[in-house]
């Protein structure tokens, strides 16, 4: 069997305390323990002077292969480009879009070094897996340096509209960098389709459905293939550290301060994207309309921060203190404080074992790839006694979760009626609910998602080298 070679700018497990890790790591990780190989990446060090190297590290069946990054690689091409130019415009903020050139050929140059640095340990069967948008050039950059082998993309986080893709100037040449891939792999449907919309309106390409559920790609001189491949969860495994977790500590602790009150509860970096401004208004709009809510629950609104030297997060921190400090001087009582708004970084097991001892998974991003946290929530719950998850249609996990309480997170009295609505739902619509969830959590997990990817990347070369023969044959 071919190695599979894992490419992200993230590699976990990202050490307790330090940034939080996002759905990739989480996701990547749990495919890649099974099968083993190779996982490639930044290893978050970020070095003044000299020469990177890097280093290899064998944890189980993975070997990590991490290399730090040099200050100025790390402003231009992880905080600049990345996540100051691409990510706001992929998760629809054009008007938060930075664009600096220099950035943008630093962004190139730094995929350019990190796929030479990957050359000298590939093997010629390997096929390689590149997530993410840091890594867009990624698979050219590899063919500039003479690789042969399979490459497939997986892009985590949305992929915009057109309309909107246009306001990063160099739109033109990422996409046809994502091009040069043999397989594109997107969240959902829309993001494919947005996507495809790109290919044959702004790139003059062409798109065609293959039988097999794959869209054959034309465009920039190259054939590709794409499709959406929704990212899983282990839904047994949560459910195992859930219960685990129970009689934990911070589960005992927070029932004893609960005074058996009802909790909501929220896990989600301190992102701009995660619509957590609106989310606590939701919460006081629930509170101004429904007097007997008050002291009745508490919101838990757990947000470690990320990315913190940038100024759209120092703006969007400043933002939720003052939000949160305001809401609960409006309500709080001696005995009651609304809102706990907790800025820090808490284990994955810990975090099971709150979201099942919570009556409300309150999940609503404007904009969000998929959001693993939905799918965790649901999973981590007690069968017998389920809560109820309210989410953003605007998470790609509202693509599947249908027995959520799908809500628009710029509807504040939508999910202030949504928030009410779940906290008052009897056990058996929960339950029902709970079920149908899980039923997709289990057929959709996180070995699924890798599987099909591989399979289809494992086709598309098969596909591509017999193509002209096919089509005479079929023609
Ligand atoms: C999202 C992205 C990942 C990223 C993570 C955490 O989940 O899709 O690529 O790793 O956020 O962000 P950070 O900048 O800390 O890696």
């Amino acid at each position: 069997m071919s190695r599979l070679i894992i490419v992200s700018n993230r590699v976990a497990p990202i050490s307790e305390g330090g940034p939080a890790a996002g759905g990739l790591a989480v996701g990547v990780y749990d495919a890649l323990k099974e099968t083993g190989g190779m996982w490639f990446g930044w290893s978050g060090d970020v070095l003044a002077s000299g020469q990177p190297q890097i280093v290899l590290e064998e944890r189980g069946a993975v070997t990590f292969a991490t290399i730090g990054l040099l200050r100025r690689d790390y402003d231009q091409y992880y905080r600049g480009f990345s996540n100051a130019t691409l990510w706001p415009a992929f998760h629809y903020r054009a008007d938060l879009v930075q664009y600096d050139r220099h950035e943008y050929e630093g962004y190139s140059r730094v995929n350019a070094w990190l796929a030479q640095q990957l050359v000298p340990l590939l093997r010629e069967d390997d096929v390689i897996w590149v997530h993410d948008y840091h890594l867009i050039p990624f698979a050219q950059a590899l063919r500039a340096a003479g690789v042969k082998n399979r490459i497939g993309f997986f892009l985590h986080i949305p992929f915009p509209a057109s309309q909107v893709l246009l306001a990063v100037p160099p739109h033109r040449e990422l996409v046809q960098a994502l091009c040069a891939f043999d397989l594109l792999g997107f969240q959902t449907r829309p993001d494919l389709r947005a996507f495809c919309d790109y290919i044959v309106n702004e790139a003059g390409g062409t798109t065609a459905l293959q039988p097999d559920g794959l869209t054959r790609i034309e465009a920039f001189g190259q054939t590709l293939c794409a499709g959406d491949y929704p990212i899983g969860v282990y839904p047994d495994e949560i459910a195992e550290l859930a219960r685990a977790g129970e009689r934990g500590k911070p589960v005992r602790t927070l029932k004893s301060t609960l005074h058996g009150r009802k909790v909501i509860m929220s896990v989600d970096r301190l992102d701009y994207s995660k619509g957590l401004v609106e989310r606590f208004r939701a919460f006081e709009r629930l509170l101004d309309h429904t007097p007997a809510q008050r002291n009745k629950v508490s919101f838990v609104q757990i947000a470690p921060p990320t990315r913190a030297d940038l100024h759209a997060y120092q703006d969007i921190r400043l933002r939720l203190e003052a939000e949160s400090g305001r809401i609960n001087g409006r309500y709080a009582e001696l005995d009651w404080t609304p809102i706990w708004y907790i800025h820090r970084q808490y284990e994955r097991a810990v975090l099971a074992a709150l979201f099942r001892a919570s009556n409300v998974g309150y999940v609503t991003p404007l904009r969000d790839g998929m959001n693993l946290v939905a799918k965790e929530y649901v999973s981590a719950q007690d069968p017998e006694d389920p809560g109820v998850l309210v989410l953003s249609r605007f998470a790609g996990a509202a693509q599947e979760l249908s027995g959520a309480l799908i809500v628009n997170p710029l509807d504040i009295d939508g999910m202030a009626d949504a928030l009410g609505t779940a906290l008052s739902m009897p056990l058996a619509e929960r339950l029902a609910r709970y079920q149908d969830m899980m039923a997709q959590l289990r057929e959709n997990n996180v070995s699924v998602w890798r599987d099909r990817f591989m399979r289809d990347l494992g086709r598309v070369g098969v596909r591509q080298a017999s193509l002209p023969a096919l089509e005479r044959a079929q023609g």
